[in-house]
């Protein structure tokens, strides 16, 4: 993506008040040295969100948005010399009446504080936030799951607030699609953000997968990109599995994000698109040399309502996760809750099994009845599952130990297990089941 400023004439500058905005903009611009030293809101870049890299140790990338065209960059210093601050050129590209940015900070040092902001042309964020790259080792730390926030018009749901509430030193946030009910109505991703609040897209990490509500039909939301760049380490055949499918590594978990949105591709052509990604995923889970694998997509490979069977997936990614057994596999799309495993890795000790944990999650107000069916008739254990409450996730990786816990808005634990692994072996162990997978 290259920046277009150079050349172009906007086309919110036919509106009068955008025509007034932008004559005031260029004033600012020309006049003032700093729009930051004015107070000038209205041209202050907002939606800064820190995104997924493949190496946050020594790399970070941001997004963000502004209502006036500029040359962006992003300046980044360590927090203990400030003023040795090193300036990364932006990409930019007009969507909907706004300028989307995208810069990387590189050769970064690792497990380091570093501020950093915002701006170009004269116009700053206006201030520094934080954020600490990753350590190269396996360093303990949590992170928080949501599963879809999508909601129909009741506001993003309190669990999302409860978690960021619950573990504000969360490392990041993992979304598995469905963000919002319609990905391309720029009102909604306004409420993901106020859910997050700046203070979380700007100092918390995001990683995200995409849903079906990201497309219409087959329409993909060119805002899903803007706010959420390619990380440059997927598929390279294909536009949007390169946008949408990545890894990152970080502290001994290797991030792996898929694109289950088979059934908006040509059906002669869903074969080869789920294909790719499991060439991929084999290749990526294979060069692997974190201790921990997390996968997330969207669409369940063992769902909770037997009408959504997505036997594509199951058939083209299940045994690639079960052969390099895959520790998390991160879903959503059901709007109920399921955690369970294959029958195949349960284990003589009642409440352990081995082998990848499947996990479906809900954090939107909008809730499905979900049932056992689908899970059992593919040979699949449902250990638990809970219909009508929302909740968020929350994750500590600790060498060979990883906690796991669901809760909901008022604090009830809906799951809880914790996986530890040895040099030969996997347990899962459920903590306290809360809900029975056969209620
Ligand atoms: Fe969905």
């Amino acid at each position: 993506m290259e920046s277009e400023e150079a050349v172009r004439v906007p086309r919110r500058w036919r509106s009068p008040l955008r025509f007034l905005l932008a004559v005031l903009t260029v004033v600012v611009m020309f006049v003032v040295p700093s729009a930051a030293a004015t107070g000038v809101d209205a041209v202050r870049p907002d939606r800064l969100l820190l995104y997924a890299t493949e190496d946050p140790a020594t790399s970070q990338a941001v997004t963000w948005r502004s209502e006036v065209p500029f040359d962006g960059e992003l300046e980044v210093a360590p927090i203990n010399a400030p003023n040795d601050v090193t300036t990364f050129p932006a990409q930019s590209r007009d969507e909907g009446g706004y300028t989307y940015f995208r810069a990387t900070a590189t050769e970064l040092a690792p497990q380091t504080a570093y501020r950093y902001r915002v701006g170009g042309g004269g116009i700053t964020s206006s201030r520094w936030d934080t954020f600490t790259t990753a350590s190269t080792g396996a360093d303990p730390f949590r992170f928080l799951y949501f599963g879809d926030t999508q909601h129909g018009g009741e506001g993003i749901d309190p669990s999302v607030a409860a978690g960021l509430t619950a573990v504000p030193d969360a490392d990041m946030a993992v979304s598995v699609g469905d963000l919002v009910d319609d990905g391309h109505d720029d009102a909604q991703w306004q409420d993901w953000y106020d859910a997050f609040a700046e203070s979380r897209t700007r100092g918390m990490r995001h990683f995200a997968a995409v849903g079906n509500h990201e497309y219409d039909d087959d329409d993909f939301s060119p805002l899903w990109g803007l706010q959420f760049p390619e990380t440059g380490n997927g598929p390279a055949e294909d536009d949007q599995l390169r946008e949408t499918v990545y890894y990152s590594d970080y502290q001994g978990v290797r991030f792996i994000a898929l694109n289950s949105n088979y059934r908006t591709v040509p059906e002669e052509e869903r074969e080869e698109w789920l294909q790719t990604q499991a060439r991929w995923l084999d290749e990526v889970l294979t060069t692997n040399t974190q201790t921990w694998t997390a996968v997330m997509f969207h669409h369940p490979l063992y769902s909770g309502r037997p009408a959504r069977n997505n036997v594509d997936i199951r058939q083209a990614w299940g045994d690639i996760l079960e052969e390099h057994d895959v520790d998390l596999v991160l879903q959503g799309h059901d709007h109920s809750y399921s955690r369970g495993n294959l029958e195949a890795n349960q284990t003589d000790d009642e409440g352990v099994h081995t082998g990848p944990v499947y996990v479906i999650a809900n954090s939107s107000p909008k809730t499905y009845p979900s049932s056992t069916e689908n899970w059992r008739v593919y040979d699949a254990v449902p250990r638990v599952q809970d219909v009508a409450r929302p909740a968020y996730q929350v994750i500590e990786v600790d060498g060979n130990t990883l906690e796991y816990e669901s809760v909901t808005a008022q604090g009830h634990v809906l799951d809880e297990f914790s996986i530890v692994k040895d040099a030969t072996d996997k347990r899962v162990l459920d903590n306290r089941v809360a809900g029975s997978a056969e209620s």
